[in-house]
């Protein structure tokens, strides 16, 4: 039997509307931007931004890895987000909210507008926030987490976004990085009907020193917090005397539009920055192409605006182009897995964007829900953040998208901004779990760490981008030698340093690239990036703990689970082992937030080490998996270790 994977050709109906209508015009694109990359970027960018003052030079790589996009241009991203569709959109839904308890609440781009411009007229006038200043934002799913960060581009403030799931302890590390001078957060929200608290965990962020001079508190469960006075404020007041009209700060192209972090394979997360124009432009581009929004679609990405998923998909590549985008506050879930089909009905929703993991939760948890619902508004599915497993695949195919949805499984990072290899849903004949082809515009290619060449189909390589691209990460906060070492650092081609994204992948016989998964020690957790680093630095901090070891492990529904092999201190021994889970459980929590809790954690005699004191990871790798050690350990410090691992976690 062969082992090829089944293509599924593009519905014909929805490909003669497609912004990208066949596979020649796709190869078309590619061809214009291999043959004069800078006139297709420069043409792009003079079509899609409301420019203030045209730029002078496309691109310039005179300072690589260290680029720029667009020099001498001059815009400002909110008003590329909003005031240029208020001429004819003004009535349009920017944002449709629906709240955990199913409230609705339409934002047209009029409503909007003004919503910024009081926003960014209090940052200014109350906070004293001016251009280049670093703001945190610890939002719950409202719509007053969009309007902050457009309030930021507006006056030119750097934002940082940090998930609502971090702690205390993750959100000061965040804020002390960035120097962040101001917190925009919420009293909390609602989850599953109940209110859940984000105030509380900001005042443990803020003990002690800290550069925060205000924060500001969107009231929005209006649960009982503390009120520092001189330092905290509430939004509800404040925003009541402000003007609806804010001047938009002249910004340069490459002026930074905001911070994020994520996790690397050591040390603490960095600070992913990137820039105005050439992400904006992008953001924009791929919704028009991937998505294939049209003036009259509701478009819903269900990520959180803590991760780039929501900046770049909910937020700024929707409103760039002028669409309308869902909000939703609750948990997809709740009241039960028929909710987000409901809302698909409920909003007429033409695109759904989601991660693999909820798709998976939702088979499992209302396998027959989606047949309740009426769904034929649906045109194009998405997912994004992990490698999709057939069975998911298959469901997401037939049962959600009735076998005549596209689905484009997009690959990109943190760091790529916006999408960089997927399937065009008009153009691209698709195969379950694939990836497929780089957008037209990104020079996405799989080489082979070692020669720097293309690698051949059916061998793994890395996945790499060999030329910069307006969306990249401009830099890392703070750490100019740290973005050069954790992206340029591991492949070259043609003796020139290229981006390498962290990802293995392999070609299949169509040229379809197939992501395979991180070659660091970076584990994927719901779609999550998790860094080992951070997750055994946290462990380390429990007082018994001697030395620990973190991998990744296959896990049913979120992708990966974490593994932690755990020694503990000589006379410790592991009489009360619930407590010692429980103790190293709160601590996680302390230090990262409930995403990081380990799924499995076993105390081990001792860790499989080199000689030279190396940790073998790839053999805890293997024994998480219950795989068979292939690798010679006679040479290890303490060979006997590996076997008495072994046993334990099998037993
Ligand atoms: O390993 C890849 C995986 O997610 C990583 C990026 O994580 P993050 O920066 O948090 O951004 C997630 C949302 C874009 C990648 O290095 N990844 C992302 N998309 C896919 C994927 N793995 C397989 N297939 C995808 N479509």
């Amino acid at each position: 039997m062969s082992d090829k994977k089944p293509v599924f050709k593009p519905n014909k109906e929805f490909a003669k509307n497609a912004a990208i209508k066949n596979m020649c015009e796709y190869h078309e694109l590619q061809d214009k931007a291999m043959e004069d990359y800078e006139g297709f970027w420069g043409d792009a960018a003079k079509e899609k931004i409301d420019w203030i003052e045209p730029f002078t030079n496309v691109l310039d790589e005179s300072n690589a890895p260290f680029v720029k996009w667009f020099d001498g241009g001059k815009l400002n991203v909110a008003q590329q987000c909003i005031d240029r569709h208020l001429e004819t959109r003004k009535n349009k839904a920017a944002i449709i909210f629906e709240g955990d308890k199913g409230d609705v609440q339409t934002i047209t781009y009029l409503d909007l507008y003004k919503n910024v411009n009081r926003f960014a007229n209090l940052l200014k006038e109350d906070f004293g926030v001016k251009k280049g200043d670093r703001v945190v934002i610890y939002m719950p799913m409202i719509p007053e987490a969009a309007y902050a960060m457009l309030a930021c581009a507006r006056i030119g403030a750097i934002h940082s976004i940090v998930f609502g799931g971090f702690s205390a302890e993750a959100l000061r590390d965040r804020i002390d990085d960035a120097e962040a001078k101001v917190v925009i957060t919420a009293d909390g929200a609602f989850r599953k009907e109940k209110p859940y608290m984000l105030k509380p965990v900001v005042d443990a962020a803020l003990e002690g020193k800290t550069p925060v001079e205000k924060v500001l508190v969107v009231e929005r469960n209006h649960e009982d917090v503390e009120w520092v006075a001189g330092r905290d404020y509430s939004y509800n007041e404040l925003i009541k005397d402000k003007s609806a009209v804010c001047e938009a700060e002249v910004m340069d192209a490459e002026d930074p539009l905001f911070l994020l972090y994520t996790s690397g394979s050591t040390g603490k997360p960095k600070g992913v920055q990137h820039n105005s124009a050439g992400y904006i432009l992008w953001a924009q581009m791929t919704m028009e192409w991937v998505f294939d929004v049209k003036e009259n679609d509701t478009y819903w990405c269900t990520a959180d605006v803590g991760w780039i998923t929501g900046h770049t998909y909910i937020v700024y590549g929707p409103l760039a182009m002028g669409a309308t985008t869902v909000m939703f506050e609750g948990v997809i879930t709740f009241p039960d897995a028929g909710r987000p089909w409901a809302m698909v009905e409920n909003h007429r929703i033409n695109q759904f964007y989601t991660a693999p993991t909820a798709i998976r939760v939702l088979h499992k948890m209302g396998e027959q829900e989606p047949a309740k619902y009426d769904m034929s508004s649906l045109k194009v599915l998405g997912t994004v953040g992990e490698p999709i497993d057939p069975p998911a695949w298959k469901w997401y195919y037939e049962e959600v998208g009735s076998s005549k949805c596209a689905i484009v499984d997009t690959y990109w990072q943190t760091e790529t901004g916006g999408h960089i290899v997927s399937p065009l849903p008009g153009a691209t004949p698709i195969k379950p779990a694939c990836a497929t082809l780089p957008l037209p515009g990104i020079m996405a290619e799989i080489l082979d760490p070692t020669t720097g060449e293309k690698a051949e189909v059916g061998e793994t390589g890395y996945m790499c981008v060999t030329r910069p691209w307006p969306s990249q990460i401009r830099g890392v906060w703070g750490d100019e030698e740290r973005y050069v070492k954790s992206y340029f650092g591991d492949v070259k081609k043609d003796g020139k340093a290229v981006y390498f994204t962290g990802d293995g992948a392999v070609y299949d016989e169509d040229g379809y690239i197939t992501i395979t998964g991180r070659t660091d020690d970076v584990i994927n957790v719901s779609g999550h990036r998790m860094g080992t680093a951070e997750v055994e630095a946290a462990i380390k901090k429990h007082p018994n703990v001697a030395e620990v070891a973190v991998v990744g492990k296959p896990h049913p529904l979120k992708g990966e689970g974490i593994f932690a092999y755990i020694v503990l201190k000589a006379d410790d021994g592991v009489a009360d082992e619930v407590e010692e889970v429980k103790a190293i459980n709160n601590i996680i929590k302390k230090e990262i937030g409930n995403i990081a809790l380990c799924d499995d954690m076993i105390f081990a005699p001792g860790l499989p080490k080199t000689r030279s004191g190396k940790i073998m990871r790839r053999i805890l790798r293997s024994i998480a998996k219950g795989e068979a050690i292939t690798q010679d350990i006679s040479t290890l410090e303490d060979p006997s270790v590996v076997g008495k691992i072994e046993e334990m976690v099998k037993g």
